[in-house]
């Protein structure tokens, strides 16, 4: 929608792309938003949090009501990418000016922020600007304390503090990078610490990857391990309990991939962006799919 020929274009790649479509869940649209929701997280309570791309605010879709408020507004900044918990019902989001009109994207205006939900009011804190940051999207826990963060741009993995912000550089690797010839300076995207690895999407690159990280240290151990290439426009993704992967592709929709490497079509949702597990009792199985159309949508996974 928001590039149609572009969608179009890669839409045709995918078909070559060998996808194994097993079946084809039928997403609902639950929350119809406006502009571009980027990245969800859900909480303990069953909320879903919803950072923007299209202004910097973080909005909270209730499951039981449908309804969608906003939580916080972010200053200085164009809008939000990445959303994740560090500690229960603490998050961090990373701000930054990418256009939604143009696509550009401002080198070093990428930061994170604390936004503790703790309290009866949300606590929003600027924690730390990364001026030598190109395009800042993915950002996922190592710890309570520390959390991996990526510059899609420069292809670069970071380490920070929730309580200094200091941080240093963990890898910086090709497989990270984007392509010379990408849409947009997008490479690593999706991040997710889980049992001892680091995975990570690269949307124009269209890979799959994972690397290694001392569980003390932090420091990555060992390559990068490509696990899938030749996929189209993947952003986002999150574990199911079995140790598969859902993912969210813009042209594409929604995928899974097995421990074993095995791609399947799970539905198509327009301009997919980010995927997460329902948190509740009701909703555990229950996939929750954000799109840059501004769209919230429920996969049921079993
Ligand atoms: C959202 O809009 C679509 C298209 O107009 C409609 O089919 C759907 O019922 C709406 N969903 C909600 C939750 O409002
Ligand atoms: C760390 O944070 C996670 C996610 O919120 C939580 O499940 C876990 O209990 C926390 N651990 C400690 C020691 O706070
Ligand atoms: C793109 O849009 C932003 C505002 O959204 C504006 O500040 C910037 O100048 C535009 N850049 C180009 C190259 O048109
Ligand atoms: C990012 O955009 C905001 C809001 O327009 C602006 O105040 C800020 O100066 C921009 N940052 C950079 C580094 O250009
Ligand atoms: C990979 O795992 C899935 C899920 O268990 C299974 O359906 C599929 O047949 C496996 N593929 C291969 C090549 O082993």
């Amino acid at each position: 929608m928001h590039f149609s020929h572009f969608t179009l274009a890669l839409a045709c790649l995918a078909t070559v792309s060998g996808a194994v479509v097993l079946k084809r869940d039928t997403p609902t649209q639950v929350y119809n938003g406006s502009g571009w929701i980027e990245n969800i997280a859900v909480r303990s309570n069953g909320n879903v949090l919803l950072s923007h791309l299209d202004v910097p605010e973080l909005w909270s879709f209730d499951p039981s009501t449908k309804a969608g408020t906003k939580v916080a507004s972010f200053p200085g900044a164009l809008g939000l990418t990445g959303i994740t918990e560090i500690k229960p019902d603490v998050f961090v989001v990373v701000s930054g000016n990418f256009s939604v009109s143009n696509f550009s994207i401002t080198a070093g205006s990428w930061g994170v922020w604390k936004v503790d939900l703790t309290g009866a009011a949300a606590k929003t804190t600027f924690l730390k600007l990364i001026p030598e940051s190109g395009f800042v999207i993915g950002v996922t826990p190592f710890d309570n304390e520390t959390f991996f963060i990526a510059d899609a741009a420069k292809g670069t993995l970071y380490k920070m503090s929730i309580t200094t912000g200091d941080y240093s550089v963990v890898l910086a690797d090709s497989s990270m990078k984007p392509p010379s010839n990408a849409f947009i300076q997008e490479g690593i995207h999706g991040l997710k610490y889980y049992e001892g690895y680091l995975y990570f999407t690269n949307t124009f690159g269209g890979t799959y990857n994972k690397v290694k990280i001392d569980q003390v240290t932090a420091k990555t151990s060992g390559a990068v391990v490509s696990i899938l290439t030749s996929l189209t426009d993947v952003e986002d993704f999150a574990f199911a309990p079995d140790g598969s992967v859902y993912t969210a592709a813009r042209s594409t929709g929604v995928a899974r991939i097995y421990a074993n490497g095995t791609r399947t079509q799970i539905a198509t949702v327009d301009t997919a962006s980010s995927v997460a597990f329902g948190r509740g009792a009701k909703d555990k199985a229950t996939l929750y799919v954000s799109s840059s159309g501004g769209g919230l949508y429920t996969i049921a996974t079993s």
